[in-house]
């Protein structure tokens, strides 16, 4: 089963990104490969810009990645209690244009987690984007993925081999979904 893990940080050293990276270890117990992709390189949505240049390069490109795999994995940071801006401005931009957002989203399969070195694990900001992903009409994965400290985690040798099974255990789930287990 292929899934991709979409990054909602565009910085380096993001925990998002690099939990996106170790769900790439923790899907092999299970043989599940998955795809990392991020965000850079799409310009902040402006229909004047759609209406002159139609749907940028990386808007497409990331769109034929998540059309190509079994099931989405958001993972997003959080911001004052939201998604961040590029998070939302990349999921606007793949539903463009409107006929477009069915393929793309339409009854996939998505799973919502998120990383901070907070307490709360991302829970407002995944809460938050619920609205949006019911908008979009994805099949959204119940099970949840809410990391706290997640900065402190990735630095230990034991607190990452303990985010490693936290992430086999949540990818096993989300396959199991998208199986109809
Ligand atoms: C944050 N951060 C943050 N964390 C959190 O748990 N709840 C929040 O509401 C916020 N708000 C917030 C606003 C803004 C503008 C920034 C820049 C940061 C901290 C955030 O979780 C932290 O910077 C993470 O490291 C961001 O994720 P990446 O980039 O490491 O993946």
């Amino acid at each position: 089963m292929k899934l991709i893990a979409l990054s909602g940080s565009l910085r380096k050293d993001s925990i998002n990104t690099r939990i996106c990276h170790l769900m790439v270890e923790a899907g092999q117990t299970h043989s599940l490969s998955v795809d990392v992709a991020t965000l850079h390189g799409i310009p902040l949505y402006d229909g004047d810009l759609e209406d002159a240049e139609g749907i940028p390069a990386a808007v497409t490109a990331l769109r034929e990645r998540i059309k190509a795999s079994d099931g989405l994995i958001i993972m997003t940071p959080e911001y004052n209690a939201g998604i961040p801006g590029v998070l939302k401005n990349g999921l606007d931009w793949l539903t463009r244009p409107g006929d477009e957002m069915k393929p793309t989203f339409g009854a996939r399969p998505v799973a919502l987690a998120g990383a901070t070195p907070g307490a709360w694990g991302t829970s407002l900001a995944q809460s938050g984007a619920l609205i949006n992903l019911r908008q979009l009409g994805v099949h959204l994965y119940p099970g949840y993925l809410r990391l706290s400290r997640a900065d402190k985690a990735l630095d230990e040798a034991q607190g990452r081999a303990d985010l490693v099974k936290q992430l086999e255990r949540f990818l096993n789930g989300f396959a199991g979904f998208i199986r109809g287990d």
